[in-house]
């Protein structure tokens, strides 16, 4: 767990923690103090962590955070159990909004905690399910990242409201806003995805083309440029043409596209 969360001895290597920010935000949004919401933010971002081992396992992720993911370092089946636990850990944790809220409260955040664990699963059986497909559109890739990255970002925002004691309309509202910050998020992954420095990101930025993703950036790639598609079409994409293929994205307009589409979701 140490080391993943990058709570051990180096204490650098650690997640951006937003999605635990955003709900202590919003709960503070509507007039609550913060702290109430602890339990629940703690809970969001260790199901954030389970989903980063899983999924690192799922897509070949060697490196997550500038070192090796938690399966390279332990192996597949210890990561699996690293992930379980995880997850397990959360709904753990979560149950202690019952002393610093209601049981009502805390019942329903468990209640949304779970229901958003079983979209994001369903997101990245999607995406994987798409690697070994010729193409998918964008409404499809709009629903697979509303699941596997949108569902969590706005259990968040719409978490903090809950907590604070909103009406399930005024909820319904943050969870709008955190659904469209999701799929924002998500698109700017996909743009780091192929065009990311990798000593800032700290994971690789030739996986999402290798492992044939249907990022949008590739999506788009394939719908627009006729070369980029006729690569893409090969059993195995070869490592050493990546950056080419990253180079033709650019040149034939599609790194646009990505940029605007994120904007557009953040507008
Ligand atoms: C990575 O999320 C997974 C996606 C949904 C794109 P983050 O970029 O928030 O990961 P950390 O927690 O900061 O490492
Ligand atoms: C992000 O998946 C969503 C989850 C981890 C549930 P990605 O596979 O797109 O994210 P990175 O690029 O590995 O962080
Ligand atoms: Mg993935
Ligand atoms: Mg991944």
């Amino acid at each position: 767990f140490l080391y993943h969360l990058g709570l051990g001895d180096d204490k650098v290597k650690q997640g951006k923690r937003l999605r635990p920010f955003m709900t202590l935000l919003c709960c503070s949004g509507t007039g609550t103090d913060w702290r109430k919401a602890l339990p629940a933010a703690a809970a969001i971002e260790l199901i954030h962590n389970f989903s980063l081992i899983h999924d690192d396992i799922e897509d070949n992720g060697k490196i997550r955070r500038g070192k090796d993911s938690v399966w390279i370092k332990w192996g597949l089946a210890q990561g699996l159990n690293a992930g379980d636990a995880m997850f397990v850990s959360a709904f753990d944790v979560i149950q202690q909004l019952e002393s610093e809220t209601t049981v009502g409260i805390a019942m329903n955040a468990s209640k949304l905690l779970a229901k958003t664990c079983g979209k994001l699963t369903e997101g990245q059986y999607l995406d994987i399910d798409f690697e070994k497909r010729k193409k998918a559109s964008v409404n499809e890739y709009l629903t697979m990242i509303e699941g596997k990255t949108a569902a969590l970002i706005s259990c968040c925002t719409k978490m903090g409201a809950l907590i604070g004691g909103l009406s399930e309309d005024d909820q319904e509202i943050y969870f709008q806003f955190g659904r469209s910050l999701g799929i924002a998020f998500q698109i700017y992954d996909d743009w780091l995805g192929v065009w990311g420095e990798e000593e800032i990101m700290g994971k690789t930025s030739t996986g999402d083309i290798l492992e044939k993703k249907k990022t949008l950036p590739i999506i788009l790639g394939i719908e627009n440029s006729e070369r980029f598609s006729r690569e893409m079409q090969a059993p195995v994409v070869d490592p050493l043409k990546v950056s080419k293929l990253a180079n033709w994205l650019s040149e034939d307009g599609i790194e646009q596209l990505t940029i605007d589409a994120f904007t557009q979701w953040t507008d």
